[in-house]
C-alpha cells in the first residue's frame, strides 16, 4: 500500500483523478487535502467516499502545521499536487490568492515533503506557463517559460521552485504540463461548461474578442491516465507535456455545442476581450508518447457530446453551484462587459 497525499482532490481534475484511480487500484491509499474553495465540491467524490483507502481532510496547503501533521499521521511518501487557484479571469480580477496558494502553498508542500523524504512529488502544471504561440509551432518541454497572466505566472513560479528542490536537495520531483481539459465536474466558469449551461438556460454565450483564440482540448480522463503513468514510470527531474492534438478556435466549439443542443447561434454574444489574452496554445506530447507509451483514448467528437450529456443529466450538480457566491462573480465578470 502506498500512502499518497493528493491536494485539490475535490476540484475538477483532482476528483476525476481520485474516482478513476480508486476504481482500478487498491494499492493506493489516498489522503485528499482540499480547502473546499468555491471550486471544491465533495459531491464530485461520491463514488470514492466510502472506500477504505480514501481519506478526506478539509484544509489549506499553506498551513504548514496541518500539512506536517498529515505527513506524520498518514506516513505520506508520495505527493500528487493538483490544488491551485485555476481560473485566469479570476486572477485578473485579483492576483493575491493565486500567489498565496499556487506559490506559497507549493513551497509548504515541498518543505514538508523534503523533511519526510518523499519518494515522488508530482507537480500538476499547465501549458500556460509557456505563454502564447503564433499561428505556427507547438510547445515542447524545452520551450522557455513566458507566462502572461497572474495565474500562469504563479504556476510557472511554482514549477521553477519544484525544479530547484530537485537540483538543490535531490528531491524526486516530476512535472506534468497539460493543455485545456473538459469533462464532468468542471466548474461552470470555464469555457465549455459555461457555454453548455448558458445554452440550457437560453442565456447569452459571451465570446471574448474575435472568438478565434485557439486552445488544445483534452478529455479529463486522458489527462489523468497520463498523470498516473508519469507518477508510476516518469523519470525524476523531468517535465512531461500532455495534450491530445486537438486544437480548436473557441467559436468553433461554441457553435458545435449550440448545434448539438439544437439552440440558435443568436445566443452568441461577442464581448470585450480578456486582458493579455493568449492567442494560441498547442502541445507537442511526443515525449510522453515515445518514452512512456501514453496515447489519448478519447476522440473529441465523442467526448464532447458525452460531456454535454453529463451536464444535461446532472442539472442538480450545477444548479447548486450557480447560485450564491458564483452568481456574484458572474455579475462582476460579465454584466459590464
Ligand atoms: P479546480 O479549480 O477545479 O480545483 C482546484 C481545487 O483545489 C479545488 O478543489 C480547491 O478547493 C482546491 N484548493 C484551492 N486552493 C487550495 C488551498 N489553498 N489548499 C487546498 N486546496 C485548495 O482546478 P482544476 O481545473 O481541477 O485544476 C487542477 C490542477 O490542474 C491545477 O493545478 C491547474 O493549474 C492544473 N491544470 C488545469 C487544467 C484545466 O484545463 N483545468 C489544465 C492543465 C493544468
Ligand atoms: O491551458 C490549460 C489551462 O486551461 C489551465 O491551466 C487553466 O487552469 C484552465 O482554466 C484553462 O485556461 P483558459 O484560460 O484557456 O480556459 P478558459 O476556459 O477560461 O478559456 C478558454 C478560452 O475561451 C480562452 O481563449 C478564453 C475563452 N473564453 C472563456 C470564457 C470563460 C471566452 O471566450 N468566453 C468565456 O466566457
Amino acid at each position: 500500500m502506498r500512502n499518497i497525499l493528493v491536494t485539490g482532490g475535490a476540484g475538477f481534475i483532482g476528483s476525476n483523478f481520485i474516482n478513476y484511480i480508486l476504481d482500478k487500484r487498491d494499492d493506493y491509499n489516498i489522503v485528499n487535502l482540499d480547502k473546499l474553495t468555491y471550486a471544491g465540491n465533495l459531491e464530485n467524490l461520491i463514488p470514492s467516499e466510502r472506500k477504505k483507502n480514501y481519506h478526506f481532510i478539509k484544509g489549506d496547503i499553506t498551513n504548514f502545521e496541518l500539512v506536517h501533521y498529515i505527513f506524520e499521521k498518514y506516513k505520506i511518501k508520495y505527493v500528487i499536487h493538483f490544488a491551485a487557484e485555476s481560473h485566469v479571469d479570476r486572477s485578473i480580477l485579483g492576483s493575491e490568492i493565486f500567489y498565496r496558494t499556487n506559490v506559497m502553498g507549493t513551497n509548504v508542500l515541498l518543505e514538508v515533503a523534503r523533511k519526510f523524504e518523499v519518494e515522488r512529488f508530482l507537480q500538476i502544471s499547465t501549458d500556460e506557463v509557456y505563454g502564447s504561440l503564433g499561428s505556427e509551432g507547438l510547445f515542447t518541454e524545452k520551450t522557455p517559460l513566458s507566462p502572461n497572466s497572474p495565474y500562469s505566472s504563479s504556476k510557472a513560479a511554482a514549477d521553477v521552485m519544484v525544479m530547484s528542490f530537485y537540483h538543490t536537495y535531490g528531491m524526486p520531483v516530476l512535472i506534468t504540463r497539460c493543455s485545456n481539459n473538459y469533462g464532468p465536474y468542471q466548474f461552470p466558469e470555464k469555457l465549455i461548461p459555461l457555454m453548455i449551461i448558458n445554452s440550457i438556460n437560453n442565456k447569452k454565450l459571451p465570446v471574448y474578442g474575435d472568438g478565434l483564440y485557439v486552445r488544445d482540448w483534452i478529455y479529463v480522463i486522458d489527462h489523468n491516465k497520463a498523470v498516473e503513468l508519469v507518477f508510476e514510470k516518469g523519470k525524476v527531474g523531468e517535465v512531461y507535456n500532455i495534450g491530445a492534438s486537438n486544437e480548436m478556435p473557441n467559436i468553433k466549439i461554441i457553435k458545435l455545442i449550440l448545434s448539438y443542443m439544437k439552440k440558435s447561434e443568436e445566443l452568441i454574444q461577442y464581448v470585450k476581450d480578456r486582458p493579455g489574452h493568449d492567442r494560441r496554445y498547442a502541445i507537442d506530447s511526443s515525449k510522453i508518447k515515445n518514452e512512456l507509451g501514453w496515447t489519448p483514448s478519447y476522440t473529441f467528437e465523442n467526448a464532447i457530446t458525452d460531456t454535454i450529456d453529463w451536464y444535461l443529466k446532472n442539472e442538480s450538480w450545477w444548479k447548486r453551484i450557480i447560485s450564491g457566491e458564483y452568481q456574484k462573480y458572474y455579475e462582476m465578470q460579465y454584466i459590464t462587459r
